[in-house]
């Protein structure tokens, strides 16, 4: 039995609270039937903790997450926050927790249940056995460049700036994951970027090219660029294995090829940082789907992406592989029995709250 892991939760807004309950009742199944025992702790982030603090991540709150042996993240922001400073917005409340916590590396599995093959926007056949995984990197880019603002010119004008930046480190440390991965899987990276138009494309390219090399002479390493990317997913998405590219690239691929799986609401993801000599590795793990505050508080939310995002944190930050097994073996089950959520309603079968799925997901679990 596994004790005293820490796990902060932060559920966040909108839907957040609500799949969070589920997946910390597969987490109280966990310790009921004595397969791990937790140290579970809550934090505010986003627009509910700009609400009660005035800001979307308190130092204390940052300070439990650092401690955390692994952080469970639901989902932060909605209208009611639209109209915050931009500086203190309830998603600066998740860019400033990646970067903190050093997660330089986002998992994003983009994976078709068999079940669900209907529920993709594209024909069956494309998508039946579709296994991408992309490997985003998640604390550098244009997301935290410098120079960044917005400035008033001589003239009364107005300049917006964002300044696309990678340098060699950061480009080395998130292609290493892609290709370990790729080691595990069908050994070959494709690596994206905008080499025909950016320079910080062009270096990305190059050290990945190099690092192939000279680390991992044995994964194929291909290179694309980014808007080609976009369109072959679209249509050919079974020839990627591995995915590897830079954060904003990445935002917007992996929200494509998680559509490509038929629902947002299944998609979990890891973020991970460097292993430290203690053996300790920070995790971050949330579901790729946002807070979906036109849903949020009627039940109608999918729960599945959290307690997939449960599973990747047992598996990579605790070792718990079985138990991973176990809970994404019964997502599938459920899903096959045709129990779904309204995001993923079979004609003719009414969908089920979140609550009852995961009241499904429980019973397959044996709860
Ligand atoms: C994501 C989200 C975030 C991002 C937002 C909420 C800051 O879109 O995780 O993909 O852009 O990284
Ligand atoms: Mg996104």
């Amino acid at each position: 039995m596994i004790a005293n892991k820490t796990m902060l939760l932060m559920p966040g807004d909108g839907i957040g609270p609500e799949v969070m309950a589920e997946a910390r009742r597969v987490l109280d199944w966990l310790e009921a039937s004595r397969r791990a025992s937790f140290r579970i702790e809550e934090e505010l982030v986003g627009g509910i903790s700009i609400d009660t603090h005035g800001v979307p991540l308190t130092d204390a709150a940052l300070a439990k997450a650092k401690a955390a042996d692994a952080v469970l993240f639901g989902s932060v922001g909605g209208p009611k926050w639209d109209k915050v400073p931009f500086e203190i917005r309830p998603e600066g409340g998740l860019l400033k927790l990646r970067a903190e916590l050093k997660v330089f590396a986002n998992l994003r599995p983009a994976k078709v249940f068999d079940a669900l093959v209907d529920s993709s926007s594209l024909k069956p056949d494309l998508v039946r056995g579709l296994d991408i995984m992309i490997v985003r990197e998640c604390i550098g880019g244009v997301y935290f460049g410098e120079p960044r603002g917005i400035e008033t010119l001589p003239d009364g004008t107005q300049r917006g700036v964002n300044t696309e930046v990678y340098t060699t480190p950061e480009i080395q440390r998130v292609g290493r994951v892609a290709f370990e991965l790729a080691r595990k899987r069908q050994g070959r990276v494709c690596s994206v970027e905008k080499a025909n138009v950016m320079e910080s494309g062009l270096l990305w390219r190059q050290v990945m090219t190099r690092l192939r090399e000279e680390e991992f002479p044995d994964v194929t390493l291909s290179h694309m660029y980014a808007d080609n990317c976009a369109m072959q997913l679209a249509k050919n998405p079974r020839q990627f294995d591995v995915i590897v590219t830079g954060n904003l690239f990445g935002d917007i691929l992996s929200d494509l090829a998680a559509m490509l799986t038929g629902s947002l609401g299944l998609l979990p993801s890891a973020t991970l940082g460097a292993r430290e000599t203690s053996g300790r590795m920070p995790g971050l793990y949330e579901p790729i789907h946002g807070s979906a505050p036109d849903i949020a508080g009627k039940g109608l939310a999918n729960p599945l992406a959290e307690i997939l995002s449960l599973a990747m944190l047992l598996r990579l930050s605790f070792g718990m592989e079985e138990e991973a097994d176990a809970i994404e073996a019964a997502a599938a089950r459920v899903l096959a029995k045709g129990v779904r959520t309204p995001d993923i309603a079979l004609p003719g079968r009414s969908p089920v709250s979140t609550r009852e799925m995961g009241d499904a997901l429980l019973t397959e679990l044996g709860a």
